[in-house]
């Protein structure tokens, strides 16, 4: 059995350094004896301001106190109180945050948009702040082309190409202004993409010459750390990701999930394997629903989006009663379409049996100290043909682009709906051990920096609307991954129940 304690302790640890905050022993002391340690954690790197450095034991009873009245102090001793900890039980299933916080409270649609990139600005410029790439980090309005060299943050707005030599002319904005910087064609701050805004840094260099524009000599992004030990759970419990199951349509592969009932019930090939299994993730279109695209009444089994959710109950029905399932609503599900989506109201839930947990889109929690982030990834229709190179049959390269941004879906305006929230719910934070999409509908596993990246496959078969967009399916597949290790089974029960060779990642 592995320190669970320790491992859950480091984890906070590198947490609050990832926000440049050192946390006192006796504050970490208490965090760790709550029962929603990481939750809490992130309410105070919330609360605190960016100028604090330390995170201290009233900080956290603050914190406590305004949860839940008043301090329930630990009665063990100061030592020992870690090691004697029992096994994470309380850990199992802890809902750490929901994109979707609220409807906007800024009545003018401008003002809430304004909202929203200023929080997304705040939140990913504390991850780049103080890092020693970005030296001399100014606001915009304070740069002087005489100091030489400075740095900034910035949301990018616009990225032209020079006609002649094929320079990048990137437009940064950040709170006090904007400005053009320069990025030479074949440097390393060219490699890589800039996207519609995504937040960056740049180390910038001033051209002797007045009015010509600052070169951009690094560019920094947000990313994961490299340095950072995944969430292990205690014993080696497991977890089957499975999104898109797309309940109502003609397609929905009825035999292929009836395979999946077996397994899971243990009646099936690897008893053992399902019998370890404690939890179920679905990353959205959990139903077909109505009028999502053209003529969809053609591809419906079930015309009625109410009807769609009782089939969902049944079906989820259908799995073991000890396990929880999360599920979270993608682009056909019946919530608003704009991200982040709430999660199903109680209609719609009711339904389905007790063991399903509903959560918004996106969400992060943690299964037993693991932390996941589950996206249903309707980014992918505007990130793959931004990203040159990027495809449908590969979206765990463009997670991991999702991963150095630190977010899910940055680009407004496009196809991908964004609401108008006052804090950006798409912003990853905390850094994720497993990040889970769905969406395109194909089965992807890759890891990055320590994180796996799953892209959690369909139970529908190939429409006539996909055959026209080109986009292959991967279904009936399930990635069934170990807690305490993160180590993968890929299992296809398309045609028999069998596990898949060679993404294993
Ligand atoms: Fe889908
Ligand atoms: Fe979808």
């Amino acid at each position: 059995m592995t320190d669970v304690a320790g491992d859950l302790r480091e984890h906070l640890v590198h947490y609050f350094e990832e926000h440049h905050k050192l946390v006192e022993a006796a504050a970490l002391q208490l965090l760790l004896s709550d029962h929603q340690p990481l939750v809490l954690s992130r309410e105070l790197i919330e609360r605190a301001s960016d100028g604090a450095p330390f995170v201290t034991r009233e900080m956290v009873e603050a914190a406590l106190a305004e949860r839940r009245g008043p301090v329930r102090r630990p009665a063990v001793a100061p030592t020992g109180v870690l090691a004697s900890r029992a096994p994470a039980t309380a850990l199992a299933f802890e809902l750490l945050r929901e994109g979707f916080t609220g409807p906007p409270v800024a009545t003018q649609p401008l003002d809430a948009y304004s909202a929203l990139f200023q929080s997304r600005f705040r939140a990913l410029g504390r991850l780049l702040r103080g890092r020693p790439q970005l030296a001399n980090l100014r606001p915009i309005a304070e740069l002087r082309a005489s100091e030489g060299s400075a740095s900034i943050l910035g949301m990018v707005r616009s990225v032209r190409e020079t006609p002649q030599r094929h320079h990048l002319i990137v437009t940064l904005d950040d709170e006090t202004g904007s400005l053009d910087i320069l990025v030479p064609k074949g440097s390393p701050g060219a490699r890589s993409p800039f996207l519609p805004d995504e937040v960056v840094g740049v180390r910038l260099d001033f051209p002797k010459e007045p009015g010509r524009i600052p070169r951009v000599s690094a560019v920094e992004r947000p990313d994961v750390t490299t340095d950072r030990r995944p969430g292990r759970a205690p014993v080696s419990r497991r977890a089957v990701f499975l999104s898109d199951l797309h309940i109502g349509s003609r397609s929905f592969l009825g035999d292929a999930w009836t395979r999946l009932v077996e397994f899971l019930r243990g009646r099936g090939p690897l008893p053992e394997l399902a019998a370890s299994i404690g939890y179920v993730v679905i990353a959205g279109d959990l139903v077909d629903g109505i009028g999502v695209y053209p003529h969809q009444e053609r591809d419906l089994a079930i015309t009625d989006v109410v009807e769609q959710y009782v089939e969902l109950g049944r079906r989820l029905a259908e799995l073991p009663e000890r396990l929880t399932i999360v599920a979270i609503p993608g682009n056909h599900d019946a919530v608003c379409p704009a991200e982040p989506q709430p999660r199903l109201p109680p209609t719609l839930t009711r339904p389905l049996p007790p063991n399903v947990r509903v959560a918004a889109n996106p969400s992060t929690f943690a299964l037993e100290g693991v932390v996941v982030e589950a996206y249903h990834g309707r980014s992918f229709d505007d990130l793959i043909p931004a990203i040159p190179g990027a495809s449908y049959a590969r979206p765990t390269d463009v997670m991991k682009r999702m991963l150095q941004m630190r977010h899910l879906a940055p680009i407004y305006g496009d196809r991908t709906p964004l609401a108008p929230l006052p804090y950006d719910g798409l912003v990853i934070d905390p850094a994720p051990d497993i990040l889970v999409t769905g969406h395109v509908h194909t089965f992807g596993v890759d890891r990055y920096r320590g994180v796996l990246l799953l892209n959690a496959s369909t139970w529908q078969a190939e429409t006539e609307y996909q055959r026209m967009r080109n986009i292959a399916p991967v279904p009936a597949h399930a990635a069934v991954v170990d807690l305490a290790t993160l180590a993968l089974v890929p299992l296809d029960f398309s045609e028999g129940t069998r596990v898949v060779e060679g993404t294993g990642a």
